[in-house]
């Protein structure tokens, strides 16, 4: 049985374009897959553990192949346990805004916990880095208030969408489909066009996903 992971990183949520457009894909995803399971993890309802210097320096440990103290134990204990529900699944779907032209700070503090060495990621002198949560797809969906797909130059801004990218090649995924709603902040008959043709879209990819 299938197991689907959705983290959800508005916090605006009756509001949110990005949810409306997540529940469109988990609603579609859900008909389509009646005996899948889907876990939500919403960012703002979850307590994250500090990603502080116990964590990094248990993070340095283990690329330099050395012991945890007991602190470093109980921080990457905490590591682990996130990670390996992230990891338990076997598709994921992410929504979330842009803010400040990249991320929320709930999802880059997520993503700076889960991403470590031996977990997410492995390196080597010889090979380099090499992601290591792989064969999974991922649909992503990007809730911006201005346009960013429509120029180069305006592209060259959006440091959400590549960025989450980047981040989702570097520890492993290759297939990962980007669901944009954009412009969400027009005048209201735009940002309801613009709201509809993402939620069509989302039903689309959510009947083969
Ligand atoms: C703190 C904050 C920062 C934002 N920064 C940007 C931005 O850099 N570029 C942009 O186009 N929209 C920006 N917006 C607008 C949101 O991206 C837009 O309202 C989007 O619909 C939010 O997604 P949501 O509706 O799913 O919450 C920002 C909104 C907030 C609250």
């Amino acid at each position: 049985m299938s197991k689907l992971f959705y983290i959800e990183a508005s916090p605006r949520k009756e509001r949110a374009y990005s949810i409306k457009v997540a529940q469109q894909f988990l609603n579609t995803y859900k008909e389509t897959n009646p005996s899948h399971t889907i876990e939500s993890f919403d960012l703002w309802q979850t307590s994250l553990p500090e990603f502080d210097g116990a964590t990094i320096n248990a993070k340095y440990r283990i690329l330099h192949g050395e012991t945890h103290t007991d602190a470093e134990a109980t921080a990457w204990n905490s590591v682990e346990e996130l990670f390996n529900q992230f990891d338990s699944a076997d598709k994921f779907v992410f929504s979330l805004p842009m803010w400040n032209f990249g991320v929320p700070y709930k999802l880059k503090h997520y993503i700076d916990i889960i991403t470590q060495p031996g977990l997410s990621f492995s390196f080597t002198p010889e090979d380099g880095y090499s992601g290591l949560v792989t064969g999974k797809p991922a649909a992503v969906i990007y809730a911006r208030g201005g346009e960013y797909s429509s120029s180069e130059a305006a592209a060259g801004m959006d440091f959400q969408k590549r960025y989450l990218e980047m981040w989702l090649g570097f520890i492993g995924f290759t297939d990962i489909t980007p669901i944009l709603v954009e412009p969400t902040l027009s005048d209201p008959s735009d940002a309801e066009k613009t709201l509809n043709q993402a939620l069509e879209q989302a039903a689309a990819v959510a009947c083969k996903f």
